[in-house]
Formats: structure tokens, sequence, C-alpha cells
């Protein structure tokens, strides 16, 4: 259907039909080939009869579907084949670890392994007869128990992993220890946990350096580094995350900030993310972060399309110099996509509209740096509003007139702005700091859609940087039909949207910049292209191998 066709992403990866909850599965890079996996329905567009569908890669961009990797069919998993993932053993030898929903209806951990180690495409895996490797016992409900994590080996030389699951109330990172990744045993102390929530779902767990963006190999522990913690909390869907320490002694994870909050947790994205994944790219040195963009539309909008879920664009991801939150960044391979730049220097971004004539405004790339005069007409902040970002972007709306800000994009625009997505900026004064409010306005006065019926959320989160020092609040946004990818302040804080707007069903979609603050800003870059289309499914034998 035309619904269908025009809500499809032109570059963010989904299969050709079906309901995906995209919990990346497994995703891993294995003599040259990027493997993706992901939950599918092979019969429908709502979730259930989950399977692991597989696609494969050489630049993480163009993708070929092959053959379902693991279908629900043995009594440790013949009620769905749930979330998990990949690890690369010595002599590389990658295996999966996932959840089976046994036929009790209970969690258990099951391994895959490859059928033919010698197909560079893995396109066979095959389920040893010793499986389930873990099953719930001692208190652990059979409910909430899943999702193993890649695999790290300690100083011991013995591997370890992580399940999430839901003990007396908390959220928690269960922890197994196994010497030959067959044989596991439940260690004494979880990993970690915490009374600020409930259950942990696809939990995470990996070391970032403290200086510089390489990415390291699961196992790497040592004082140069720093450990990363996540976790899906069900409610409310999002994806947090810690920063701590991994003592190996006791073996447990050591957060720096154990707030008993989880409001007060880092977050990937502050927008529609979810069971997201890493893996260490030993292709280029890099850690990538997968995710899930489900849909905010109806599940009757779903049937109708014939599809639901897609992908994020993989992010790099880092820590932050000053070690107090990770940067994510889009991978450079998307830039390929990127054709007929549109830019524009030293623009004076008065108070009022602007559009940007000339972009494909439906699928695109926009770079743009917001230089700032002197904070001296920021509004003063009000810090009993610190905590709830999202509910000043609503208040103080991009209509909303401030001394600095709102400024930003208008996306995804109809002919006359009956429809449109703004993403915006506004800086507030504290005694002598400038705090920086960045939002994503899908409602209200940014009517993202004309829809009733749809989910349309207000985004916001403050920015962690240092404004009297930089002097610039950059926006990357990537647009691609029924999604948009924000990355505020050079990747420190994403939003990411759905929306599904309905008039640019036959006209094109604009892209405006616009300041409805009193104080003008400089444009000291801006910079947009249109994306062409990727190759989301290809033909196997159309895959360029290097
Ligand atoms: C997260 C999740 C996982 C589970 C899978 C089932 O989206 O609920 O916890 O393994 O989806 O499809």
């Amino acid at each position: 259907s035309i619904v269908s066709k025009q809500y499809r992403t032109a570059y963010h990866f989904q299969p050709p039909k079906n309901w995906i909850n995209a919990d990346p599965n497994g995703p891993m890079y294995h003599n040259g080939v990027y493997h993706l996996f992901y939950q599918y329905n092979p019969n429908s567009s709502v979730w259930g009869n989950i399977h692991w569908a597989h696609s494969v890669s050489t630049d993480l961009i163009n993708w070929a579907p092959l053959d379902l990797a693991i279908h629900p069919t043995k009594p440790f998993d013949i009620n769905g084949c749930w979330t998990g993932s990949a690890t690369i053993l010595p002599g590389h030898q990658p295996v999966i670890l996932y959840t089976g929903m046994n036929r009790d209806n209970q969690q258990v951990q099951n391994i895959a392994v490859p059928g033919n180690l010698s197909d560079p495409f893995l396109r066979e895996w095959t389920k040893p007869d010793y499986n389930p490797l873990m099953t719930p016992s001692d208190g652990i409900h059979p409910d909430m128990f899943r999702d193993p994590t890649t695999g790290w080996r300690g100083a011991d030389g013995h591997w370890r992993v992580a399940l999430g699951a839901e003990i007396s109330g908390n959220g928690t990172a269960l922890l197994y220890k196994s010497e030959d990744f067959v044989r596991w045993q439940r260690a004494d102390s979880p990993l970690h946990s915490s009374s600020a929530s409930g259950m942990w779902e696809c939990p995470d767990f990996f070391p970032v350096p403290i200086e510089g963006r390489e990415g390291l190999d699961t196992s790497v522990n040592s004082k140069d580094v720093r450990h990363v913690l996540k976790m899906s909390l069900m409610e409310p869907q999002s994806d947090y995350y810690m920063l701590g320490t991994y003592d190996e002694t006791r073996d447990i994870f050591v957060p720096d900030n154990a707030a008993d909050d989880y409001r007060m947790w880092l977050r990937y994205d502050y927008g529609k993310f979810y069971a997201s994944k890493t893996f260490f790219d030993a292709k280029k040195k890099r850690r990538i972060l997968w995710g899930w963009l489900n849909e905010s539309d109806t599940e009757s909008d779903d049937i109708a399309k014939g599809w639901a879920g897609i992908q994020i664009i993989p992010r790099k991801i880092w820590l932050d110099s000053r070690g107090r939150q990770l940067v994510q960044w889009p991978i450079e391979e998307v830039e390929s996509l990127r054709r007929n730049e549109v830019h524009l220097h030293g623009f004076e971004l008065t108070t009022g509209l602007h559009e940007i004539k000339g972009v494909k405004g439906s699928q695109a790339d926009v770079e743009v740096d917001f230089e700032l005069p002197s904070l001296d007409r920021a509004d003063p902040f009000d810090p009993t509003r610190a905590m709830d970002a999202p509910k000043l972007c609503s208040q103080e709306d991009a209509s909303v007139r401030g001394g600095i800000g709102p400024f930003g994009l208008l996306v995804l625009a109809s002919e006359n702005l009956e429809e449109h997505t703004a993403i915006f900026f506004r800086v507030y004064r504290e005694q002598n700091t400038a705090k920086v409010l960045m939002c994503s306005d899908q409602r209200r006065q940014s009517r993202s859609s004309l829809r009733p019926e749809l989910d349309k959320p207000v985004y916001g989160v403050f920015l962690d940087m240092d404004l009297e020092k930089e002097r610039k609040i950059s926006l990357r946004t990537l647009i691609d039909h029924s999604v948009i990818e924000n990355f505020g302040g050079k990747g420190r804080a994403c939003i990411t949207a759905r929306v599904y707007p309905e008039l640019f069903l036959n006209t094109s979609s604009h892209l405006y910049l616009f300041n409805n603050g009193s104080s003008s800003v400089m444009i000291s870059r801006f910079q947009s292209w249109g994306m062409a289309k990727a190759h989301l499914n290809i033909k196997l034998k159309d895959l360029v191998i290097e």
C-alpha cells in the first residue's frame, strides 16, 4: 500500500516485510563480513513466533538477507528463539548464546554454533543436544531470565556472561562463569543489581578506553579503561547505562553513580530507542552500537503496512574526554550515501523561518553549528525543573520566545507547515554557567502528523557541555521518511523520533532553519545532503567482499 511505501526507510535497516523487534541479536564482525541477526516473526507484522533472522554486510550500510538462522524447533526453544549475543572464541570460532522459550514456557539459555565454519556467511546454525546451558533455579523467576551478553574472559582465563533478570523486584545482571563455554555456573553475586528499577532486559557490558575513541575487545580490562553496564528498562521502555569499574577480584561492576532513581542514570537516546547492543569491530578498531527503533503508530497501522520495526544507523561510541558519559556518532560509512550538498556559511539566523531549498527533505543528512552571541540574554534557569527536560520542552515549546532560543530545525515539514517536527535548543543561565536544553517536539505547535491516533511525545535532555568555552551548539540530523535521528553537541545527546506525516504522501517534504529567540544566532556551518537509497535487501551475490 502507499502507506507502507511512504514510511519505509531508504537507508535505515529493515527487512522486506514483517515484524522485527530489532533487538539487534549477535552482531559481529567475522572474516570480512558483518553479521546482524534480529528478532523476527516470519508470518506477520506483529510480535510472535520469534525466529532469528540474519543479514550480512561488508560496510554496515548495504545488506543481504539470508535464510532464517535459528528456528524454534527443539524442546528448549520450541516457544521462541529470543534475544542473545555472539562471542568469538579463540581460533576465530563464533558462537551464539540466546534465550529459548522452552516447552513449559520457561526461559533458558542455549548455544548455537556454525554448521559450516568454512562458509564465509555462516548461513547454517546448529543447536547441540546438550542444550539448555542455563536454567532458572534457586529463586530465579522463569519469566525473568533472559538475553545473554557477549562473553568476556577474566584474568583467570574463565569465560563470563551476564543475563537480564528481576530478583525480588530488583533489576539484575546475573553473572555466569565457564571454562569451556558449555558448562556454566552462576556466580554467588550478580554482576550488578539495583532496587531503582524492575526487570533488566538485554544487558550489555563492555570496556571503553579512558583516552581516545578506539573500541576494545570485550575481555579487555586494565587501569586505562572504564566499564559500561547497559540495561533496557521495560518500564519506561528505554535503554539506560552506567559508567564504572569492573572489579575482577570480586567479579562485580561498581558504578560511579549508583543513584536509586533510574531517572538519574544515563541514556543512550532520549527518544524512541530500545534493546540495543554493542560489538567490537576488529576491522576498524571501534565499538559499534545497534538499537531498535520501534514504531509509534498503532498495531492496525503495522498490519496495514505489513512491516514494523527498524534499526538505527549504527553508531560508533566512545568515552567523552571528561569521562562522565559516552559519545555517539553515526558510523562514517553512512557518508557514502551523501549526494547533492547544500551549504550556507556565515549566515545570520535572525528571528523567523528560513527555508533550505534544494534538499530532498524526506531523505537527508544535515549538520549545523549554531554559534551563540553573548550569553547575557539567556533566560534564568529554574533549578527545580532540572529533572524534567521533556516537560520543559513541552511547556516552552518552539513557539515560546526566549532570550537565546528556541532555534533549530523544522523537518519533514509539509507545504504550509500543517505538519512538521521541531528539533531545537534553548539556553538558560544559572549563576555563571549556561545550560543547554535540547528538544524534539512531535506534538503541540509542531505537529509531526495530523493523525490523532499516533503516539506523539515530546523528548528533551540537557546537554553536558561547557558553553562558555565552546560557544557553539552543533546538531546532526538523519532524516529517513519515518525516522529522525538527532545528535546534539557533537554526539553527547541523542534523540530519535518516529513520525508519520500524512500530507507529504502527496507533496515533497521541506526543511527549515528557525529561530524564535530574541537574539540572532550565527550559522557558522550548515551542510545538508540528500541521501541515496542503501541496498537493504540485496542479493548475496551482489555483496562486494573486500
Ligand atoms: C526485548 C525483548 C527481550 C526478549 C525479546 C523477545 O525487546 O523483550 O527481552 O528476549 O525481546 O522477542
